[in-house]
């Protein structure tokens, strides 16, 4: 049986790596094959165009080039990485997907939203996530928890944007996770770790109904 795929996603600082990690945790706890994976990355060529990006290398290029970059990115992951653990009927596990080029590279660097759905058709072949989880938190509080966890190195392209910048990130990633209900669940990211990881756990045992009642004697029996 194919397997299921999650995204997280969300500004700098709101706890996705965090989330992504504690769910794969517990979907493993309870005997299921989980991939835990992120972008940009994942694969060994989406990993070389990481340092491109976030180093900035590519930032004189423009937003067009730099979403071209994630979209090749993205087709690595996807055809290395995310295509043949779902084949092999495991959970995937992503922090970060096709929605923050949506929001970082579409929104806010302006690229054409036809550019944007362009990218993804060769970069995806087809794919989405079923469920991406949009953790939400003032952008003030992102950038402080991001900067603490850095603990002095240098932000990276994104992370050293104006204030202005992740609070229009944030409005965004509101606006896109309400135009897709069905697939986008916005999380209060202010709420402690263990009740947010509550909230994705409650959401996944509703909507995707995984199969994994402990082995039980009565389990066997029937
Ligand atoms: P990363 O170190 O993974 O940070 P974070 O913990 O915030 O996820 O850096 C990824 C950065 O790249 C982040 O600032 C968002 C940005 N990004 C895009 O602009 N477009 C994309 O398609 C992706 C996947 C990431």
């Amino acid at each position: 049986m194919r397997g299921r795929f999650i995204t997280f996603e969300g500004g700098e600082g709101t706890g996705k790596s965090t989330q992504a990690a504690m769910l794969a945790l517990r979907l493993e706890s309870f005997g299921l094959g989980v991939l835990l994976t992120r972008e940009p990355g994942g694969s060994p060529g989406a990993e070389i165009i990481r340092h491109v990006l976030l180093s900035g290398a590519a930032k004189p290029f423009g937003p067009e080039a730099e979403a071209m970059l994630f979209a090749a990115a993205r087709n690595d992951h996807v055809r290395c990485t995310i295509e043949p653990a779902l084949a092999s009927g495991k959970w995937v596990i992503c922090d970060r997907f096709v929605d923050s080029t949506r929001v970082y590279q579409g929104t806010l660097g302006a690229v054409d939203a036809r550019f944007i759905k362009a990218l993804e058709r060769v970069s995806l072949g087809g794919l989405n996530p079923e469920l991406t989880f949009v953790l939400d938190l003032p952008a003030e509080i992102g950038l402080e928890r991001a900067a603490s966890r850095r603990s002095g190195s240098n932000p990276d392209r994104f992370e050293g944007e104006q204030i202005g910048f992740h609070e229009r990130l944030r409005e965004a990633y509101l606006a896109l996770a309400a135009s897709e209900p069905g697939r986008c669940v916005i999380l209060d990211a202010r709420a402690s770790k263990e009740t947010v990881a509550r909230r994705v756990w409650d959401t996944v045992q509703a909507r995707l109904k995984p199969a994994m009642a402990p082995v039980t004697f009565e389990n066997l029996a029937s």
